[in-house]
């Protein structure tokens, strides 16, 4: 039998070969666990679709950013800053942004320990329209009108008068004398209320506060639009996106039917500089001599 020959250019035989090389080991392979992984979304309670930079309970740690811990209790997210946990009440994705709100002031103002609130800068700032309430806690202070005083406190088996303010960046009335005091962020409409009535406290507090993160969003986007999944190479502390193949450190390349249909409409020399392109390892300017 003779052997079927076709009227093929040399480039475009060396592009079928490429295309082979590239594509075919790994159309035979299964998705790229990672990618299956971290496709995966978080829902706790009310929150849903919650994805990059977040991870936590299913998602690994490879799937978000450091710092983006989020943990799930009794249907109630919530995330680690420094000394402080907080309840997560909504993310934004969109406007980068999520309310919180101190666990240890969920149920009222005497926690048992005093610590100030303290959140992770690196990764995240307050958001706007907040004003910082000050809590004092075992300061026999005198009565005037910058403290308005709230029921005392039992912490430790100790009752201990408390006071606050709403003024921004107090300092210590006080000095030795109080036993701690500390600071929340409220929302400006909730410091508003405090300023006349102590009895809506409870509901400052709940209400939280915002925070917004700073996170390069291009990277990610670009790698959603290439249909990656996002996430975090924890060897070089980098963005990579997870490809259903293998991870890349941008975006991912067009599926093997997407590459044939491209190719088909592309003149020999132009299909040969893409596929240089792609594998990176062509020298164009010495196979055109
Ligand atoms: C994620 O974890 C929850 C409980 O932690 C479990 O009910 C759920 O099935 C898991 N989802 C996936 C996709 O693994
Ligand atoms: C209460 O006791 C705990 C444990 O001994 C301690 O860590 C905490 O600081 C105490 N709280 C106050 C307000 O003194
Ligand atoms: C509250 O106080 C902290 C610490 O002094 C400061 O970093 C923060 O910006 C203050 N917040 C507001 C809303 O002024
Ligand atoms: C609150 O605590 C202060 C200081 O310990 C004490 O003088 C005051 O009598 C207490 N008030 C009440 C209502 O227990
Ligand atoms: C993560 O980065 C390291 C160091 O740059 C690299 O060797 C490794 O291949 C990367 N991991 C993945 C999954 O790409
Ligand atoms: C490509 O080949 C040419 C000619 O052989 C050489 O001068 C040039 O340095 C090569 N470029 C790269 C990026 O290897």
């Amino acid at each position: 039998m003779q052997p079927i020959t076709f009227p093929i250019s040399s480039l475009l035989l060396l592009f079928c070969f490429l295309l082979v090389l590239i594509r075919v080991p790994t159309a035979l392979s299964v998705d790229d666990p990672r990618y299956s992984e971290c496709r995966t979304t978080l829902t706790c309670g009310s929150l849903a679709n919650i994805g990059y930079p977040f991870w936590g309970m299913n998602r690994s740690s490879y799937c978000g950013l450091p710092g983006f811990e989020l943990m799930c209790e009794d249907d109630v997210a919530k995330i680690m800053m420094s000394e402080n946990m907080l309840r997560v009440l909504d993310i934004n994705p969109g406007q980068q942004s999520l309310m919180v709100a101190r666990e240890d002031y969920w149920n009222g103002y005497c926690p048992s320990e005093l610590i100030d609130t303290a959140i992770d800068f690196n990764h995240f700032d307050y958001g706007p329209n907040l004003r910082n309430l000050t809590l004092f806690y075992g300061c026999y202070l005198p009565a005037t009108s910058t403290y308005i005083f709230l029921s005392n406190c039992t912490i430790n088996g100790t009752l201990m008068d408390v006071s606050y303010s709403t003024i921004n960046f107090l300092a210590d009335p006080r000095p030795g004398v109080c036993r701690g005091s500390v600071l929340v962020p409220v929302y400006e409409t909730a410091a508003r209320d405090l300023e006349v009535n102590p009895m809506t406290m409870g509901q400052a507090l709940r209400g939280g506060f915002v925070l917004q993160w700073d996170v390069d969003t291009d990277e990610c986007r670009r790698c959603r639009d290439s249909d990656g999944v996002c996430g975090y190479n924890q060897s070089s502390n980098s963005f990579i996106c997870f490809c259903k193949d293998q991870p890349s450190e941008s975006t991912c390349l067009p599926t093997t039917g997407t590459l044939y249909l491209f190719f088909w409409s592309l003149d020999d020399f132009a299909q040969l500089y893409v596929v240089a392109k792609l594998t990176g390892s062509l020298n164009i300017s010495s196979l055109k001599s």
